[in-house]
């Protein structure tokens, strides 16, 4: 890859530049009252795919937002890439929690990010690690070095589950038949220690419903006689952990993958400083399943966690009242061999099960997905660690993640692809959080590493 520094100092501010005007569009799919945002947005994505060098472009329609399809196929003997990301944010929600608005992005240093980060919802998930792969073909292509044919796919929904994906890849499978998927919407350990991520977690996400009495009741009159709907949930959850934090839910532990000794002893090799993980969260001590290090349990470890709660009175002051309803929304994090639909069935029976006389329960399951773990013993994978070395100088780490991208176990049901998963992001960043950002440095490192992917990806399926 020629010049690719040279390249990527010149138009450094430009790609900054660009970034930024797709930040400030607000797409935020869980909300409809962001829709024409949403939509603005797969448009913003079109004309820079198109700028970028695409021979084609389209917005496909779905049920809900639009796929934006381009490609550039420059000869049918040459492997084809399919780029895949996506365009849509998370709620910027708790507004008071930013230090500047979220769709107005400003460069800050940050102890991790001395050249500068980026400050907006959207930085780093997925908008700027997306708009890598855009100017990363633009540098192929205007520099006359892109050596196979990519594809890209960027949806709008996957931060609300990416249920219109999943039809429209089962319904165009030749149109995206590729020889591997690229993604960047994971990240890696450090700056200075690059890693691929080789595993994503699968997930199964519930709501709960608890009903008591007819109606809220006084707590002086009737408390004591009723089940306060609130009370009985807080002990079902907290039943769902025995005393070693391992998941009560029978069945719940079945399927998963166990990792052998060695297994075990090679992601141990991974550096973690425990130390700095506590200081990060201003934490006086990490807290899990017994038997597992931190890293274990939030990557090969299944979990359950409650997102949210609530019921009863929660304005300013006080009301003395027992609800008549108490409701949560659990997720519980799955891996390899966990099957998302099951375990949503298990937790359904458990959960009902346990809820006691003078209440009533309902579970309502909302989205899930399979995990993924990627191969290592493959050409893309040396493709994409021969690409990291080149371009910092040091071999990657591979690390499995804790995060879910659901439609990547579905990419391999529907199009017989293998993904490659190259995160350029840091667990610092604060993705879904007030105040996400997204590394200056990490934005133009992937920028420079992902044509060295494509380059070596190629010489090696052309041995
Ligand atoms: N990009 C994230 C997933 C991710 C982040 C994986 C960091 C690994 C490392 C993605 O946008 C996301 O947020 N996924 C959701 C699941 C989805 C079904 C809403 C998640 O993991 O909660
Ligand atoms: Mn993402
Ligand atoms: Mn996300």
């Amino acid at each position: 890859m020629q010049n690719i520094q040279k390249y990527i100092t010149e138009n450094k501010q430009r790609f900054l530049d660009e970034l930024i005007e797709l930040l400030k569009i607000p797409s935020v799919s869980a909300d409809s009252a962001f829709s024409q945002d949403v939509l603005d947005t797969a448009y913003a994505v079109k004309t820079a795919l198109d700028n970028a060098g695409c021979d084609t472009v389209e917005i496909c329609e779905t049920d809900g937002y639009p796929i934006v399809y381009g490609e550039k196929l420059i000869d049918p003997k040459l492997p084809t890439i399919l780029v895949y990301g996506h365009y849509d944010v998370q709620p910027p929600d708790p507004m008071d929690l930013w230090n500047s608005n979220p769709f107005k992005p400003v460069i800050e240093v940050t102890e991790q990010h001395p050249e500068g980060a980026i400050f907006a919802r959207g930085a780093c998930d997925d908008k700027g690690q997306m708009y890598m792969h855009v100017k990363a073909l633009e540098f192929m292509v205007k520099t006359d070095q892109l050596p196979c044919n990519v594809k890209f796919m960027i949806e709008g929904e996957e931060e609300v589950g990416s249920s219109n994906l999943s039809l429209f890849v089962a319904k165009n499978r030749e149109k995206l038949a590729n020889d591997i998927i690229l993604i960047s919407d994971t990240g890696m350990i450090a700056n200075d220690v690059p890693s691929i991520t080789t595993g994503l977690r699968g997930l199964s996400y519930v709501e709960v419903e608890v009903t008591g009495p007819n109606r809220d009741l006084h707590s002086g009159l009737y408390g004591g006689a009723v089940a306060n709907p609130i009370n009985i949930l807080a002990k079902m959850i907290a039943s769902l952990h025995d005393g070693n934090n391992h998941i009560t839910i029978p069945g719940f532990y079945e399927k998963v993958e166990e990792l052998s000794k060695a297994e075990r002893a090679e992601m141990a090799k991974a550096p973690f400083n425990l130390e700095g993980y506590k200081k990060a969260l201003n934490i006086a001590s990490v807290y899990g399943e017994n038997g597992y290090t931190t890293n274990e349990r939030n990557s090969i470890r299944p979990t359950l966690d409650v997102n949210g709660i609530w019921g009863g009175y929660t304005g300013e002051g006080a009301k003395t009242v027992i609800p008549s309803k108490a409701y949560a929304k659990i997720s519980m994090r799955l891996v390899p061999h966990q099957d998302w639909k099951e375990i949503t069935q298990l937790f359904k029976t458990h959960f009902e099960s346990i809820a006691p006389d003078g209440v009533t329960v309902k579970v309502t399951p909302h989205h899930g997905g399979q995990g993924y773990v990627t191969p290592i013993d493959t050409f893309a994978f040396q493709a994409a660690s021969k690409a990291y070395e080149t371009t910092f100088g040091k071999k990657p780490v591979p690390q499995r993640s804790g995060g879910s991208i659901p439609i990547v176990s579905l990419f391999e049901k529907e199009l017989g692809s293998k993904t490659i998963l190259m995160g350029f992001g840091l667990d610092s960043d604060a993705i879904h959080s007030p105040n996400e950002h997204f590394g200056v440095w990490n934005y133009l490192k992937g920028i420079e590493t992902i044509p060295y992917f494509y380059k070596f990806f190629t010489e090696m399926k052309g041995i």
